[in-house]
Parts: C-alpha cells; structure tokens; sequence
C-alpha cells in the first residue's frame, strides 16, 4: 500500500483550510496515518526542496515554508502520490481546474496552499523527513472495505 506526505502549508493554516483540506481527503477515502501541526525549520525545509536548490525561486519557497506553522500529514491508498497530486491541481493556482484544492482555494503560485509527494520514490523519502517511525500509526478503519478491498 501507498504512503504520501501532504503538507497544508503556511497560507493554508493561516486562512483556517485544514479542516477543508483534511476532509477532501477523507472524503475521498484515503486513510489517515499521521498528523501533526509544526514548524518548519530552514534545514528541514531545503532538505524538502533540495531538487529545486537552483531554481530562481527556491530562496522564497524556503521563506514562505518556514514562515509559519504547516500541517504535516501522512495518507495511505492505492496509488496515492497521483491520487492526491491530481486532487491538488497543478502548482500554479491560476490555471488549476476547478474542483481541485489549488482551483479551488488558491489564485498564487507562491502561496498554493498545499503540497504533494510528486513520486512513490520522493513520498518515501519525504515522510522519513517529516515523521519518525513511532510517529506513524497502523489502524482499521470501519467500514474501509467499501473503499477499497
Ligand atoms: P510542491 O512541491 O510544493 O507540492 O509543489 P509542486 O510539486 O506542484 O511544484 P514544484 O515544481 O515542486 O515547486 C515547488 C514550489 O515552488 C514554488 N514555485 N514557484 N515562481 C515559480 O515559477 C515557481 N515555480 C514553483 C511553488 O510554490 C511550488 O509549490
Ligand atoms: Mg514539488
């Protein structure tokens, strides 16, 4: 079974989504194995965004990621890093389709409410970022059969 990272980053916990966001997500039926609301240190966050370390843009995403606090989560399911990637739109709000997180909720690429591992490989290495092993919790849920078998 598939784990991601999603983050709710600063904007969206200072403009009162994580209830939004986590209901999306529970909504559609992805299963719920780790939650914390924390700060994110500038090593912990170009750790995060090391691919992007040349990019013109990685010296304000490391601002804006540690500028305040962020939710923290881990969500498993089958296929989940696409599943939750094509629930968050693409990156830039204003050309994300309606219906998505960032379509939805979002007008800025600097400030898109939310984050997604972009690969099974990458969630892997994100969640071990963000989570201690005892962190991370396996549970039943009720009823989860008519999710998925
Ligand atoms: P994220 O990693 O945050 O989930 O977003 P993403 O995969 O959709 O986009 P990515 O390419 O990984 O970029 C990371 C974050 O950098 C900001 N960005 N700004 N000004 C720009 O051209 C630009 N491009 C990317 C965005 O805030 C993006 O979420
Ligand atoms: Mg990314």
């Amino acid at each position: 079974m598939e784990r991601t990272l999603v983050l709710i980053k600063p904007d969206g916990v200072q403009r009162g989504l994580v209830g939004e966001v986590i209901g999306r997500l529970e909504r559609r039926g992805l299963h719920l194995v780790g939650l914390k609301l924390m700060a994110v240190e500038r090593e912990l966050a170009e750790r995060h965004y090391a691919e992007h370390r040349e990019r013109p843009f990685f010296g304000a995403v490391i601002d804006f990621i540690s500028s305040s606090p962020v939710v923290a989560m881990v969500w498993e399911g089958p296929n989940v890093v696409s599943l939750v990637r094509s629930m968050m739109g693409p990156t830039n709000p204003a050309t994300a389709p309606p219906g998505t997180i960032r379509g939805d909720l979002g007008v800025d690429i600097g400030q898109n409410v939310v984050h997604g591992s972009d690969s099974p490989a990458r969630a892997e290495v994100e969640v071990s970022l963000f989570f201690q092993p005892s962190e991370l919790v396996s549970w039943e849920r009720a009823g989860g059969s008519w999710i998925y078998p």
